[in-house]
């Protein structure tokens, strides 16, 4: 038995390591340039590699793997990781969110594992069509933005009618923390609107950055004639509001940086706010009470499945967010589902293409787990205890297919393998009760390539997708009996989906409707919660 003394040590570091961990994802459209970020976040970082805690395996560096390959082709992400990094004393783990449009179900559920995000925002576009509906992911979930206006070395919106878009678009305050000194030819560089400092933009980027004082910026605009500028700040210090620490914690209002990623410039302003303000991990909701994220105890749950990450071991790939405590290489965790034991022999650490193992991990740490299957989305693992973590969302499809097999005779390993991919949340499926073929369900166009390319690759099965009469698929829910009324009195229309939940097939947005106005005592929902 340990001491009272060396448990107090013990929940002490917890303490402190959860208490460094920064735990956040990019929102963005494509093209704002989070793939620069992302980069240069990184290179600020310097060393992605926790010292101490992960040992790193030479061989490690894994051939590109099949989905990966229309990856490639179409030059999209269609893999999410997460990527560590340590800077000014604290642990950064970015969450990369896959960038194609298709994939927006994997992005709304890395959301869920997420503390903060950073909206990187076009600073000629403003606020687009993508971010917005990120942002409201996040706001549904009560997770902090902080904001940077980025490609400030291009010509940009006036700032103000930059921030008063945030405002009037998103309902979100902003408090800018920095203001840009011009933009485009003209960018001088960022002013810091705490210090009256101006940091000044180089080529050398910022590692070597000049900073001066209001007389030199004075100076240095009236020789490039920007002297407009310095009334522009005025207004700015004087007429915006000022950063509230809780407000932004409960996602009311936004800090704002202006910066150019491409030229490295803000990278470090950002970085230094989102090391102070940004909330280190979060309690989580779970069905039985509050899990402090500081508590000794381990508890996590899976948030993405990915298999296929490496073509030579067909193992699949359980990513899980830790919620409290400290995990440990080879500790013996609950399935709470299963109600099984699992041992820990190889957690690991993955930076971008890499992986590690990982000896420990604190609560906000990401970490994958190889599994064969065990392991599903929504699932939560614990020391012991029996909670299970709630939010993880599962999105009604847009598009649902019947499969058709070349080869008649493999009927059974399609069923097996499509068992395996809805299990890994890859697609979703549908089982008629009446008896007639599964129903396969996509939230994006994509999906369909990704799953014939690994069904064929994989399971060594070609499938052609056959339309069916049915385009809507809702969860059923609602009072027991009203559901039970439902389901006997809609039997040709209704599916199960892999968790055995009822699913109301419709031919269309009219025919759905037409139900749902007789059924008013059910309830249909495009989103559910895995629980
Ligand atoms: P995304 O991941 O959000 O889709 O954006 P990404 O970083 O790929 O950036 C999209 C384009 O915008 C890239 O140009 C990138 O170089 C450019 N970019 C990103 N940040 C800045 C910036 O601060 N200033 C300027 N001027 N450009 C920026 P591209 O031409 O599409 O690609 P590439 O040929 O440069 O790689």
């Amino acid at each position: 038995m340990s001491s009272p003394s060396a448990a107090t040590a013990a929940e002490n570091r917890i303490r402190a390591e959860v208490g460094r961990r920064r735990t956040f994802a990019i929102i963005s459209h494509p093209d704002a340039g989070k793939t620069t970020l992302t980069e240069k976040l990184l290179l600020f970082g310097g060393a992605i590699q926790l010292a101490g805690q992960v040992r790193a395996r030479g061989e490690n560096r894994r051939t590109r793997s099949d989905w990966m390959k229309i990856e490639r082709e179409r030059g999209i992400s269609v893999v999410t990781s997460v990527m560590t990094f340590e800077y000014g004393g604290h642990v950064f783990n970015l969450l990369d969110t896959p960038g194609h449009e298709d994939f927006s179900e994997d992005t709304y559920r890395t959301l869920t594992a997420v503390d903060s995000a950073v909206m990187v925002i076009d600073a000629a576009k403003g606020i687009e069509a993508r971010t917005r509906k990120l942002f409201e992911v996040c706001r549904l979930r009560d997770i902090p933005i902080v904001t940077f206006v980025n490609k400030l070395d291009r010509e940009a919106r006036d700032p103000f009618e930059t921030l008063d878009e945030i405002e009037k678009t998103l309902a979100l305050d902003t408090a800018p923390v920095t203001w840009p000194v011009g933009s485009g030819r003209d960018f001088v560089g960022t002013y810091d609107l705490a210090s009256r400092r101006t940091r000044l933009m180089n080529e050398k980027g910022e590692d070597h950055r000049d900073e001066i004082d209001d007389a030199a910026l004075d100076e240095l605009l009236a020789a490039r004639h920007l002297s407009d500028k310095r009334e522009e700040i005025e207004i700015a210090r004087e007429g915006t509001a000022r950063f509230d620490v809780q407000a932004f914690r409960e996602g009311h209002l936004t800090p704002v940086f202006w910066g150019s990623a491409l030229r490295n410039f803000g990278i470090k302003d950002l970085l230094d706010g989102l090391g102070a303000f940004a909330p280190a991990p979060r309690d989580q909701r779970a069905d039985t009470r509050e899990v402090h994220a500081d508590e000794e105890k381990m508890s996590a749950f899976v948030f993405k499945i990915q298999a296929n990450m490496d073509p030579n071991h067909r193992d699949r790939i359980a990513f899980v967010r830790l919620c409290s405590g400290r995990l440990q290489r080879g500790m013996k965790v609950r399935h709470v589902r299963s109600g099984k034991t699992m041992s820990l022999h190889t957690p690991q650490f993955f930076f971008a293409q890499e992986r590690q193992l990982a000896e420990e991990a604190f609560a906000g740490d990401v970490v994958g787990l190889p599994n064969h299957g065990t392991l599903r989305i929504g699932d939560t693992l614990t020391e012991g205890e029996d909670l299970t973590f709630v939010g993880v969302p599962s999105f009604a499809p847009e598009i649902l297919r019947r499969l058709r097999l070349e080869d008649a005779m493999k009927a059974k390993k399609l069923k097996q393998a499509m068992q395996e991919l809805a299990e890994e949340g890859v697609v979703q499926l549908f089982r008629p009760v009446d008896g007639s073929p599964a129903l396969v369900g996509f939230v994006g166009a994509l999906q369909l390539d990704v799953l014939q390319n690994r069904l064929e690759q994989e399971y060594g099965l070609e499938v052609g997708f056959e339309t069916s009469q049915y385009n809507m698929a809702r969860w059923v829910g609602g009072e027991r009996q009203a559901v039970a009324d439902f389901a006997a009195a809609n039997r040709s229309a209704l599916a199960e989906d892999v968790d055995g939940d009822p699913v109301l097939l419709s031919s269309s947005g009219y025919a759905f409707n037409y139900v749902r106005e007789k059924w008013p005592s059910v309830r249909f929902t495009d989103v559910k919660e895995i629980q």
